[in-house]
């Protein structure tokens, strides 16, 4: 029995889908706490590739339990295809093996255009968001306007919630010359789809604290990354939910419990979609061999990714904002490419140094990372299994960032694949 938390230390795919999937064997139940589906979760097995936005990573295995949050908001038409999607490969997902919180809200519709009307009335500092309705469905949340699984059981409420929302949304809607949606289209999808969504919907909190009582393995998977975290991100430039570590409680009301294995996903060196800050971004030949070794475009938009060194500094401050004891670092053998590997240990503004990223826009801007230099290997690592078989840089380069972060590398992933997985520490 245990409590395993996941997520990703940089500013999201550092592969956080094919960790919680390799862990996922000895776990009982993955639960997404937060986030939608502008995730983007890749996991290769048995020659497979999968890609989720929603459903937890744990889903390919059959006899295990996924958990969608209440801190997640559903998209219940990309849920149903995505449930399809996934029965299209021979995999089933029952009511028994899905559980959605009745309490989670839902992305309408309407959310997306707002999504791309909010974008197109930024004139500078445009987010890129995934335009999946993320923020504005995280907005009705907190507006209390939002509707929620449950409520998909009465066709009243969906019908005055609808219109509430349709009613809110109005006069942005016209000022930008936007044609309103049909508010008896919006209901009529809705209660069509309500009594398969419903058939997942259950009091996820309880059961959560009843398998913790009864010492069931219990996983949570982040998604984003912890820099797009509405607080402690880079902001504006993030997503618009808690992404840290501690989001795990609240977003599925399971009690407060020690967390026996904190994980941080990190990639061995740091991508980025979307704008905003990136202080070790690469806008040279380098990022540009990291970006194609490293296939480093967006699962959920296709985007290209930016690419950069790993960044200690901002990584050492998530590590003590989530409390992370366990790295796991991905795709090391991305890096086979290099003469040499560059690691930022500290940050220059002006004449003074930062061992943090100040909170300010402004000072983020300014960042000059100042790195130190360590030797590549230059061989293909690919693949590899066993940390012995590792060739001696690259072990050094591991112990570095171990030392520099005060946190041990308890998994070194070497391929997108689920097996090419170096395990140092007995988790289970
Ligand atoms: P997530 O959002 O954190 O789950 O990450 P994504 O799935 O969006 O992006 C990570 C990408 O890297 C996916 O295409 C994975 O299949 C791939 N990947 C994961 N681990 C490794 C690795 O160790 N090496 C290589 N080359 N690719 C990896
Ligand atoms: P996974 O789980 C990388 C980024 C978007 C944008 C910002 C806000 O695969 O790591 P949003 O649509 O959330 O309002 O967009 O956040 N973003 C991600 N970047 N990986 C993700 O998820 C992301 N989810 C959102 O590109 O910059
Ligand atoms: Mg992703």
């Amino acid at each position: 029995m245990s409590i395993i938390s996941i997520v990703g230390l940089q500013w999201g795919d550092e592969g956080k889908g094919k960790i919680v999937d390799f862990l996922s064997e000895k776990s009982d139940v993955v639960v997404r706490f937060q986030g939608g589906h502008n995730a983007g979760h890749t996991i290769v097995a048995n020659d497979i590739t999968y890609k989720l936005n929603l459903l937890p990573s744990n889903i390919l295995r059959q006899n295990k339990i996924s958990v969608i949050g209440n801190g997640v908001v559903i998209d219940p038409f990309h849920l149903i295809e995505e449930i399809k999607k996934i029965e299209e490969n021979g995999l089933t997902v029952t009511p028994e093996r899905l559980i959605i919180a009745e309490n989670a809200t839902l992305i309408l519709p309407i959310h997306k255009i707002i999504d791309e009307i909010n974008e197109s009335l930024r004139s500078k500092d445009k987010i890129g968001t995934t335009k999946r309705g993320i923020g504005p469905a995280y907005s009705d949340k907190v507006s209390r306007r939002a509707i929620r699984v449950c409520d998909l059981s009465d066709e009243n409420i969906i019908e005055q919630k609808v219109t509430e929302i349709l009613n809110f949304y109005a006069p942005l809607l016209n000022a930008s010359n936007q044609e309103s949606l049909s508010k008896t289209k919006i209901v009529s999808s809705l209660k069509e789809i309500a009594p398969q969504i419903l058939a997942y919907a259950k009091p996820v909190w309880k059961m959560l604290n009843e398998y913790n009582k009864s010492k069931k393995t219990i996983m949570f998977e982040g998604a984003q990354g912890v820099m797009l975290d509405i607080d402690h991100g880079t902001y504006p430039f993030v997503t618009s939910s808690n992404t840290i570590t501690s989001q795990s409680f609240a977003g599925s009301g399971l009690g407060c419990t020690p967390i026996t294995h904190n994980i941080g996903v990190v990639k061995a060196y740091t991508t980025r979609v979307g704008e905003g800050p990136f202080p070790t971004e690469l806008s040279n030949n380098t990022g540009a061999i990291l970006k194609e070794k490293g296939h480093e475009f967006g699962t959920v938009t296709g985007r290209d990714r930016r690419c950069g060194w790993i960044d200690l500094v901002q990584l050492n401050q998530m590590i003590q904002i989530c409390g992370i004891n366990s790295i796991a670092l991905t795709k090391l053998d991305v890096l086979s490419e290099f003469e040499s590997i560059n690691l930022c240990t500290k940050y220059l503004i002006g004449d003074e140094e930062y061992d943090y990223l100040p909170a300010s826009q402004t000072l983020q801007q300014q960042i000059v990372p100042s790195y130190i230099s360590v030797p590549g290997w230059k061989s293909d690592i690919s693949g590899i299994k066993e940390y012995s078989q590792l060739p001696e840089n690259a072990k050094s380069l591991i112990e570095k960032i171990s030392n520099l972060l005060e946190t041990n590398i308890d998994i070194i992933s070497t391929s997108p694949r689920r097996e090419d997985t170096i395990i140092l520490r007995d988790f289970f």
